[in-house]
């Protein structure tokens, strides 16, 4: 059982009964402290995509939290995530963003590992070690569970997390639509380009709640729905056929992941987009008939922004990318973005998304500016002895959400806060913070499995 604590997180920092939590969440050194221990540590994190190790010897740099790690595919094919710190007096041990090696040597004293981690290589082993050293104990660190998922690359440092699939629960649905082909087939995604880094001077929780569907911050954008930059090159960022949707917010309660979506009635024209080009009009035409007709009722759903617990978000459609927001001490975030298209797409199509997508996204990108603009200045104007003592609001549409929810014969899996009248709820946000405090409370991962919301609590109680 957990025990009352007077240092780092305290319950009721996190109020969701009253919809309100404390800045000092976002600015508290020994709360960040214990985040890294409780969350970081435990959770499963996104690494990479395969696509950025094809071969064997290939590597890229990743990172975990606050850990430098190394993405690897060793001689055999198998995809390895290591620690990137030597084991001897921890200099790290590859330097470079990606590559193909045989071993990582060691620049500080050259203690060399394979791809597969192994200490292969010591210098003066004979004479300076007697040959009495067990390399076999002396590998790279290796976290204690990976896994790809549809291309991309989780890991988890502790033994005892569930696998990825029950890690995501009934999310992985959602998440697919960032995953699979645009025309419905599983997977086949590529990575357009490297991966965009980047820092923000702002707690890593402030993206992850924006990107769990703060739809109420449009007004941040409007510069860029008036400029009309959208690949539709109307002067709105969303396409027609939205206007007959559902807006909903979706959240999976138990396991803190959360996302927005429109939902198509059942019957709806295929909209005849990206009008600038007809290569890319036509294609995204035909994927998009595809799509509905493969997927059935997933192909009605239309997912924008989501973010699995607790640092990958995506935007599943226009532009499609992966980010991770890596903290870098409470006050500081490390951004990494990933841009993915379909494998088999036309280059005419890749090259009209590259444009689309720096334009949207990244540290040049004009969406991600006015986001960004946001989280660093709220952050700042948070940290003061005076600002720490208010805490935030997040009482927009409470006990509006729905379980079961079902629209034309498509039950949602989640809890659903059906936005067509509200037009914004902080349902979304309070799921990711209701996730972040189980995590910091609970001890182990039988007490976060069997979490439940308040209200089933107390009614099985
Ligand atoms: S730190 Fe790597 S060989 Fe000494
Ligand atoms: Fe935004």
């Amino acid at each position: 059982m957990a025990t009352a604590r007077t240092t780092g997180y305290r319950p009721g920092l996190v109020d969701l009964a009253s919809g309100q939590i404390s800045r000092e969440i976002f600015v508290n050194e020994e709360i960040y402290a214990e985040e890294q221990e409780r969350i970081f540590a435990r959770a499963w994190l996104f690494v990479g995509h395969e696509g950025q190790i094809p071969n064997p010897g290939d590597f890229a740099a990743s990172r975990m939290g606050e850990e430098a790690v190394i993405l690897t595919r060793d001689r055999a094919g198998a995809v390895h995530v290591f620690l990137n710190s030597c084991r001897h007096r921890g200099m790290k041990v590859c330097r470079y963003d990606e590559g193909n090696t045989t071993v990582f040597t060691c620049p500080y004293h050259g203690w060399s590992y394979g791809t597969d981690g192994k200490l292969v290589g010591v210098p003066f082993f004979r004479e300076a070690y007697h040959s009495q050293l067990d390399r076999s104990q002396w590998g790279l660190v290796e976290v204690a569970q990976v896994c790809v998922y549809k291309s991309t690359v989780w890991a988890t440092w502790d033994k005892q997390a569930p696998p990825l699939v029950d890690y995501l629960g009934d999310f992985a649905g959602y998440l697919d639509q960032t995953l699979d082909g645009w025309d419905g087939s599983d997977g086949g995604t590529e990575v357009l380009g490297g991966v965009q880094k980047w820092l923000v001077p702002c707690n890593w929780k402030f993206p992850a709640e924006n990107f769990s569907g703060d739809s109420y911050h449009n007004i941040s954008h409007r510069s860029v729905d008036l400029v009309g930059v959208g690949p539709s090159g109307s002067g709105r960022r969303d396409m027609p056929e939205l206007q007959l949707a559902r807006k909903l917010h979706i959240a999976i309660p138990d396991r803190g992941h959360q996302t927005t979506a429109y939902l198509l009635p059942s019957a709806v024209p295929v909209p005849v987009g990206y009008q600038q080009n007809s290569v890319v009009s036509d294609y995204f035409r035909e994927a998009e008939e595809s799509r509905r007709r493969r997927r059935g009722d997933w192909g009605r759903l239309i997912t924008l922004v989501g973010e699995v617990f607790p640092s990958m978000a995506f935007l599943a459609r226009q532009p499609r990318t992966i980010a991770v927001w890596h903290p870098k001490g409470p006050h500081q975030t490390e951004v990494w973005r990933w841009y993915l298209v379909d494998k088999s797409a036309p280059a005419e199509v890749k090259a009209f998304l590259r444009d689309y997508y720096i334009r949207y996204s990244g540290p040049g990108g004009m969406t991600e500016q006015d986001d960004m603009e946001n989280w660093n200045y709220a952050h700042a104007a948070s940290r003061g002895t005076i600002a720490r003592r208010f805490p935030y609001s997040y009482e927009q549409g409470m006990g509006t959400e729905i379980e079961n929810y079902e629209w034309e014969g498509f039950r949602l899996p989640g809890t659903v806060v059906d936005l067509t009248k509200a037009t914004s709820s902080e349902h979304n946000l309070r799921n990711l913070y209701r996730r972040w405090a189980q995590f910091m409370e609970a001890d182990s991962w039988a007490e976060l499995a069997t979490w439940r919301r308040p209200a089933q609590r107390a009614a099985a109680e």
